[in-house]
């Protein structure tokens, strides 16, 4: 059954071929001074960055900039931002590239002008955004996280070794996102394909869970058939505009709230990818492939149901005289056969992780309860040691 909620999302898009063009009218709704936020040069080399410059020129805008956020961005870098936000009366923060960049930008945005320790208040302590905030917009190069339709910023602190996902809430969803399938025809395909299981993950951590008859799993079945189906043409063909475009309106969808509305979540295979990032810098979607089958083998008892209903609806299997645990354990056959197909990372070796590092790994990963099965450091350890022995 549905629970109560209350729906709601502020961030306008503009999708599509040329939709930078409508830079010049969002910018007209905010002040003169624009914090210019962007990664480590990628922008530079498609021209991006010299056609946003261009705009925000025309526009009269003085540009201060923000460049080299890295990928999985760090505190340090935050702390960064937020001075260089307050010193200069930032007045709209455009973020650049993909979800690290979103992320910090909305991490500074919502942070800049906290009194106390925004790590402890909003990345350990989980609060909404309560300080003045800066208003966001976001001109999306990399497709995956959905940073660029939600109010999350995934930070990681290099010194306590935590990645932690800050949930700001609707006042800082950025304002504005500008989503042009063609601006992520450069990315290499190793981040492609990364995007591409970092949209799929999205859907199975709000699919795998609950016993309930719920419409979120219907519309999480469709979306998912399309993930698949769009992937694979991507990966054949980068250039193919409907299927980088299916991908890009996918990845916004899976995560900007909608399939989480009344209904529990799970979200543990990012649990465990986002603290084995912290202790090997690795890249998010992949990490997240690397502990995904292992962990879904593992609780797949447990949750029965819902593995046997993705099988069947997903991929499509027989059940011709099969039990249900044979037809749910084809469906997770299928999956792999999929990300095999795509060329995922399957195991944490490949991020240069040791069985020395397991309980530190282990010990990061925060422990959540929506899923069908709780899981104790031991488990997490042993679906570490599957992945790292796959
Ligand atoms: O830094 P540059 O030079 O720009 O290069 C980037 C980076 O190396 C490159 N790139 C981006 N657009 C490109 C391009 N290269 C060529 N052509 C383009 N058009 O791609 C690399 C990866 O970029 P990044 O932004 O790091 O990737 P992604 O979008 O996957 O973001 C990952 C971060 O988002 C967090 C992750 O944990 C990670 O820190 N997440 C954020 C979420 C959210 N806010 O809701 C949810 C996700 O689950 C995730 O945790
Ligand atoms: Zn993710």
């Amino acid at each position: 059954m549905l629970g109560n909620f209350t729906f709601s999302n502020p961030t306008k898009i503009h999708f599509g071929k040329n939709s930078i063009e409508k830079l010049y009218t969002e910018l007209s709704n905010y002040g003169k001074n624009v914090l210019l936020c962007y990664g480590k040069g990628s922008v530079k080399k498609n021209g991006i960055y010299d056609h946003v410059t261009e705009i925000l020129n025309k526009c009269g805008k003085n540009i201060t900039e923000f460049s080299d956020i890295m990928s999985n961005p760090t505190l340090e870098k935050l702390n960064d931002g937020r001075k260089l936000a307050k010193d200069n009366n930032i007045d709209l923060i455009l973020a650049v590239g993909g979800g690290s960049v979103c992320d910090m930008a909305k991490g500074i945005s919502a942070t800049a002008y906290c009194k106390e320790d925004p790590w402890e208040k909003y990345y350990i302590q989980g609060k909404e955004a309560e300080d003045k905030v800066i208003p966001v917009g976001c001109v999306l190069t990399m497709v995956g996280t959905g940073s660029e339709m939600n109010g999350g910023s995934v930070i990681t602190n290099t010194v306590t070794k935590q990645k932690i996902c800050a949930i700001f809430g609707e006042r800082a969803f950025p304002k504005f996102s500008i989503m042009d399938p063609t601006y992520t025809f450069t990315l290499p395909r190793y981040q492609m394909v990364s995007g591409c299981f970092d949209v799929m993950s999205h859907i199975m951590e709000q699919y795998f869970s609950g016993n309930d008859d719920n419409v979120s799993d219907y519309i999480s079945e469709g979306m998912m058939r399309s993930v698949i189906h769009s992937s694979l043409a991507a990966a054949k063909n980068p250039l193919d505009y409907e299927a980088r475009s299916n991908i890009m309106w996918l990845a916004a969808w899976a995560l900007n709230t909608l399939i989480e509305m009344g209904k529990s979540t799970d979200w543990m295979v990012h649990m465990i990818g986002e603290a084995t990032t912290a202790h090997t810098d690795a890249t998010h979607g992949m990490t997240l492939s690397a502990v995904s089958l292992p962990y879904y083998r593992y609780i797949m008892p447990y949750g029965l149901h819902k593995f046997k209903r993705f099988a069947l609806n997903v991929w499509g299997v027989s059940p011709k005289n099969k039990s249900d645990e044979e037809i749910a354990a084809e469906g997770l056959d299928k999956l792999e056969e999929w990300m095999k197909k795509l060329d995922l990372v399957m195991s944490i070796r490949d991020f240069g992780v040791t069985e020395e590092m397991l309980d530190g790994i282990a010990k990061s990963a925060l422990i959540l309860d929506g899923g069908y099965k709780i899981l104790s450091r031991e488990e997490i350890k042993e679906i570490l040691k599957k992945s790292l022995c796959a």
